[in-house]
């Protein structure tokens, strides 16, 4: 049998943490079988690239190498951990696929999205999400909390940057709707939580 792949986009603070932990109940309670994993990362070698592109160290990281490592761990990740899962049957629910790089480094780092795509393609193998869910909120609400924190060497970047990946993700959804649901998530999380449920719920029938 094969799974379903479900991704969560959208940009750093929408609360993509909060609600993979209560999908991640909600299949729990249904006794669905299910994996939670997420980007960069989601396998050993990709927790290794996750740890050089988020070191804040690595200042003189050049565009083009941030995109070929997220792709790299990427497609560790699909070979690694998304193709089992998914022929054994399981739904599988990752923190970040694609569409992030083709709004940070395509349209944030300024590469062009059809480059990141093309990297990223090779890849790829051929696997595309059942369904995205695309959580949208100003960065400019969510950005505050985060850098005043510290935050890694993504979230570092300046408000224009994460300006640019958000208008990055907007300019996604019409070029690629295909299986992606918008969620407004400046709504309560109950509210948010809900609308994902009713999604997820389409593509498990
Ligand atoms: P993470 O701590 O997972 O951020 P968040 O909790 O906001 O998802 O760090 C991942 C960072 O990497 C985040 O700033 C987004 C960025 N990123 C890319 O730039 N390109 C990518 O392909 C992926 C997967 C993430």
């Amino acid at each position: 049998m094969q799974g379903k792949f479900i991704t969560l986009e959208g940009p750093d603070g929408s609360g993509k943490s909060t609600l993979i932990n209560l999908i991640s109940e909600y299949m729990k309670n249904k006794g669905i079988s299910f994996i939670i994993t997420r980007e960069p990362g989601g396998t050993p070698i990709g927790e290794e690239i996750r740890d050089i592109i988020l070191d804040n160290n690595n200042t003189n990281m050049g565009a083009e190498t941030e995109a070929l490592l997220y792709a790299a761990a990427r497609s560790q990740h699909i070979h690694e951990k998304i193709i089992p899962a998914l022929s054994e049957g399981k739904i599988v629910i990752s923190d970040r696929f694609l569409l992030s790089s083709l709004a940070y480094q395509g349209v944030g780092r300024g590469l062009g999205i059809e480059n990141v795509k093309m990297i990223n393609d090779f890849g790829l193998r051929g696997i595309y999400p059942d369904l995205i869910l695309f959580l949208y909120i100003d960065p400019e609400i969510t950005l505050e909390r985060k850098t005043t924190l510290g935050g890694d060497r993504l979230e570092k970047e300046g408000k224009d940057f994460h300006k640019r990946v958000y208008e990055g993700y907007i300019e996604l959804l019409k070029k690629y709707p295909k299986n992606i649901c918008k969620i407004d998530a400046s709504k309560t999380v109950e509210e948010v939580f809900n609308q994902a449920i009713v999604e997820i719920e389409k593509i498990l029938i």
